[in-house]
């Protein structure tokens, strides 16, 4: 499998890195196909998309006609045989109106049932982030559409992949617990990446950086995080206030002897007496990831996180997504 390039930062292109377990994970459901539709779920800028893409080569290469697509980024791949699947997906992300990235959600799937009764073949679908591009309220309705065209498709067929990622759990208005209980889709958790795999992506930076503890101590091996200190110049306020803004802060002062303790061990978000308002603005926000699954390795799709970790802000069952949300959360309530 050759190793996609990713623009990480300004003027820095990386080969994708590690990510062991994860691809692993894919070369299961290529030799299977999925049963239900995978929804993976993680942190934002841990790495769903990179790792989606290249997930996108390694099925091509196990012989499935592959269609990827991102909305919100007006992107697609298309490894398919077919000039009609192709020519609509390139229009549709070519289109500036503002329901292109509606139909290039709806396309991945449309397009998926056609495929399958022209070319009879293994198909994958991958559509990244796609809920906030239909609205959260048709999320339910995306997956067991996507579920029915896998599960009763038009004619026979070898085998299909069908996945869907999404980055926290999107504000609330879609629930997707309530998803893999009704089993329409299972529920899988990436997470951001292991030391190892981190310390390989830092080693690839160029210039001055400090050193690798420090770095891991302020991303907890979220890609994204890296890549904004390194534009920032390592200016750690700098980012930390690019996460305030998109908090409200005199809301998180109504909470603040909560969010003290939380900030040292998130698990007290998890009290049967935590305040339900706090922590689904929370989640909400894309600050924490509430409910963490056991640390089963087939719950997650690559190495899961430790069980607690206080340094980078993981618990059992709650974590802040970087120690750069619990900063700035620190600093809002004015104890830096
Ligand atoms: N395994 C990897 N190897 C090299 N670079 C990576 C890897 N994973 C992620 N990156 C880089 O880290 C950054 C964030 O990754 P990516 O966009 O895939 O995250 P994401 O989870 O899809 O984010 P979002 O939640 O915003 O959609 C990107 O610049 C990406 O290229
Ligand atoms: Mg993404």
């Amino acid at each position: 499998m050759e190793r996609i390039k990713l623009k990480f930062a300004r003027g820095v292109v990386v080969e994708f890195v590690d990510r062991e377990l994860g691809i692993k994970r894919v070369e299961e459901w290529a030799a299977r196909g999925t049963r239900f539709v995978q929804l993976v779920y993680g942190p934002k800028g841990c790495g769903k998309t990179a790792w989606l893409k290249q997930s996108a080569e390694l099925l091509r290469d196990w012989g499935y006609d592959v269609i990827y697509v991102n909305p919100l980024q007006r992107d697609y791949v298309a490894y398919i045989n077919l000039k009609e699947v192709v020519r609509r997906l390139a229009e549709a992300a070519a289109e500036r109106s503002g329901v292109a990235e509606i139909k290039l959600a709806d396309l991945a799937i449309q397009l998926a049932k056609y495929a399958l009764k022209r070319r009879r073949k293994k198909i994958a679908v991958l559509a990244d982030d796609v809920f906030k591009a239909i609205g959260l309220g048709n999320a339910a309705g995306y997956v067991k559409w996507m579920l029915s065209v896998i599960e009763y498709p038009p004619g026979d067929y070898e085998s299909a992949v069908a996945v869907v990622a999404t980055s926290g759990e999107g504000g609330g208005g879609v629930s997707l617990r309530e998803l893999s209980k009704h089993r329409w889709a299972d529920l899988r958790v990436m997470w951001n990446m292991s030391q190892g795999g981190f310390k390989q992506l830092y080693e690839l930076l160029p210039g001055q950086k400090p050193s690798f503890e420090v770095a891991w101590r302020l991303t907890g091996g979220n890609p994204s995080a890296l890549a904004k200190l390194y534009e920032e110049n390592w200016d750690v306020s700098k980012v930390v206030e690019e996460v305030v803004v998109k908090g409200d802060f005199s809301f998180l002062q109504t909470w603040r002897s909560w969010l003290e303790e939380a900030v040292e061990d998130p698990d007290v978000l998890w009290r049967v007496d935590a305040p339900r308002e706090l922590v689904e603005r929370l989640v909400e926000w894309n600050f924490i990831v509430f409910n963490l699954p056991k640390r089963e390795p087939w719950l997650w799709v690559d190495a899961p996180p430790p069980e607690a970790d206080r340094e980078i802000g993981v618990g059992r069952y709650v974590a802040w997504q970087t120690p750069l949300h619990r900063e700035a959360v620190r600093r809002a309530l004015g104890g830096v």
